[in-house]
């Protein structure tokens, strides 16, 4: 097997100053059951921390008050060759939390930031594998986005259509190992996505159902060290045995609000 190579990476983050679940947008959220604050930040930290220590960039944006899903900032953005395109939400509960990162988009010198026309969800929907794009839509979103996208970055944009309830956003049921290699979850595609998948990616990691229900697909990866939630026991097993680094953590809180590593971390590609 040839060995896995890790690449430095810049990644934006946004603590969980403010995180909750108070409205419900998604199928994992019910705003009865409690969040623990301490423990979702902590979680964050720890997160934050393993990335420092693999040698990665962190820039944090502040939290803002009222905006309980801006820890998922991955949500709000999307930047390739150092080019960046913003974020339109579909629900009026996260709005502002694209103006927030766009603006840092502006004030950290990316080049073309700009707002979307089309409901465009960023990383959550757009997964960047080397120079293609694979871009979820059915939930979030809008399948005209992803021509937007794709004159805005230069780049090839494949439309995918997501079709489970539970697997909204394309992060929640695809993850990007290196520039070549995925892992899904196919019962989350339409059946021409799957094969659009089979196709392009005939040696890609099949998940599992309950490994994607823990957010195990929701992972970050470097080319090497694999950022994924310590639960997708099964999926690790695959990773490893792929000649990947697993780097599992617990973090369960943020599952509460449908969210996980990868929703918390945008990357900054320059
Ligand atoms: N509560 C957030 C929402 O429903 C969670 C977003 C998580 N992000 C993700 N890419 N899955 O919008």
């Amino acid at each position: 097997m040839s060995a896995r190579r890790a690449t430095k990476r810049a990644y934006l983050m946004c603590p969980p100053t403010y995180f909750d679940v108070v409205y419900s947008i998604n199928d994992w959220m019910h705003p009865d059951e409690p969040v623990d604050a301490g423990r979702a930040m902590r979680q964050w930290e720890l997160l934050r921390r393993t990335y420092l220590d693999l040698g990665h960039e962190v820039a944090v944006i502040d939290a803002e008050p009222g905006l309980p899903d801006m820890v998922f900032v991955t949500d709000s953005g999307v930047v390739v060759d150092g080019v960046a395109m913003g974020a339109r939400y579909r629900s009026a509960q996260r709005a502002a939390e694209a103006d927030y990162v766009l603006r840092w988009f502006v004030e950290h010198d990316f080049v073309r930031p700009t707002r979307p026309d089309f409901i465009n969800e960023g990383e959550g929907d757009f997964l960047v594998v080397g120079d293609v794009i694979l871009a979820g839509t059915g939930f979030r979103t809008d399948e005209r986005a992803h021509a937007e996208l794709g004159a805005h970055l230069d780049r090839e944009v494949v439309t995918l259509r997501l079709v489970n309830r539970h697997y909204y956003h394309a992060n929640t049921a695809l993850g990007v190992l290196d520039d070549h290699t995925i892992a899904y979850l196919p019962q989350a595609f339409a059946p021409e996505s799957r094969a659009e998948l089979e196709r392009r990616y005939p040696d890609a990691i099949i998940a599992e159902e309950d490994d994607a229900a823990w957010l195990g697909l929701n992972l970050v990866s470097d080319g090497k060290n694999v950022v994924i939630a310590a639960q997708a026991t099964a999926l690790i097993a695959k990773i490893t045995a792929a000649g990947f680094t697993p780097v599992p953590l617990d973090y369960s809180e943020f599952r509460k609000s449908g969210g996980g590593i990868k929703c918390c971390t945008l990357e900054l590609r320059t």
